[in-house]
């Protein structure tokens, strides 16, 4: 199964599947573990810094060596790429799906920039699942210390979204409905009547994607998956675990072989991961 067919398996039955980021093969190997023993699928994401910290090459290297080990899908995405340059080098390489976010940038820009990452992709590999992005997403993976208040502008439009699937021929559609990145100091409210809206508005085929999934209470998001979310990212819940275990492991020993000090943090993604794929509906799918 590709990832299109599995998006549509998990929007037509009411599940999500989850997507994590990693910089670190330690990380690839806990998504794809916790994904194994549930009997689900691991989507795994860089951003522009995480892919320039692991490179893309040995991304994708990892990518099929995990596949190899494992047996199940595994997906490979560049998530948040903010110019079709950095979103190119992701195709180039053997990404499974490009994350084009251009959403900064004034609409027409944001089309022509989608539309043209969407025709690179599909004319190498039409398999390739492409996502673009519409609203405006604050907020960094991170623990905010300062208040972030959306505005209403930057909530995605229902009928702009359909404008701008059907101007950009995209695969997958990142929405704005009042999540921030990072774990944010007020619980974030989102606005499931507008993830309704713009589900009956656009095409069944393009999935929805709710970005900053960490630090939204769980009953949220099992609203957002029944109004129409068909993938879920999570990087800053996994990012605080990983080094939470990591900082109490070099703390309490002397120890200074990599494999041994920071396996405790491999296990403590790997748990965080497991409990987001079983929120999500995401088990026992094979
Ligand atoms: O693209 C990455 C995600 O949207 C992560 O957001 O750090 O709030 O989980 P998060
Ligand atoms: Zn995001």
């Amino acid at each position: 199964m590709n990832l299109t067919e599995i998006l549509k398996r998990a929007q037509n039955e009411k599940w999500s599947t989850g997507h994590f980021n990693f910089s670190e093969s330690d990380q690839v190997r806990a998504v794809c573990e916790a994904a194994a023993e549930l009997r689900s699928v691991a989507i795994l994401g860089t951003s522009e810094g995480e892919a320039g910290h692991i490179g893309y090459l040995e991304a994708v290297a990892l990518r099929d060596a995990f596949r190899k080990e494992f047996g199940i899908p595994i997906f490979l995405n560049s998530d948040h790429h903010k110019s079709v340059d950095s979103a190119k080098k992701a195709v180039d390489a053997g990404y499974d799906s490009i994350h084009i976010d251009l959403s900064a940038e004034p609409y027409d820009q944001n089309i022509a920039g989608t539309k043209a990452i969407v025709e690179y992709a599909h004319s190498k590999l039409s398999e390739v699942n492409v996502e673009g992005e519409l609203g405006y997403l604050r907020g960094e993976s991170k623990i905010q210390n300062e208040k972030i208040e959306v505005s209403e502008a930057d909530y995605t439009d229902p009928n702009k979204a359909a404008e701008f699937i059907a101007a950009t021929g995209i695969n997958r559609l990142a929405i704005a409905v009042g999540n921030i990145h990072g774990i944010s100091k007020d619980e974030p409210n989102l606005d499931i009547d507008r993830i309704i809206k713009i589900r009956a508005a656009v095409p069944t085929e393009v999935a929805l994607v709710l970005h900053a999934g960490s630090g939204i209470p769980d009953m949220q998001i099992k609203a957002a998956i029944t109004a129409g979310i068909a993938n879920v990212h999570i990087n800053t819940d996994i990012r605080v675990a990983y080094a939470k275990a990591l900082r109490d492991e070099l703390q309490k020993s002397d120890e200074t072989t990599p494999y041994k000090f920071d396996s405790p943090a491999r296990e403590a993604l790997k748990e965080v991961i497991k409990q987001k794929l079983t929120l999500f509906g995401a088990v026992n799918l094979f």
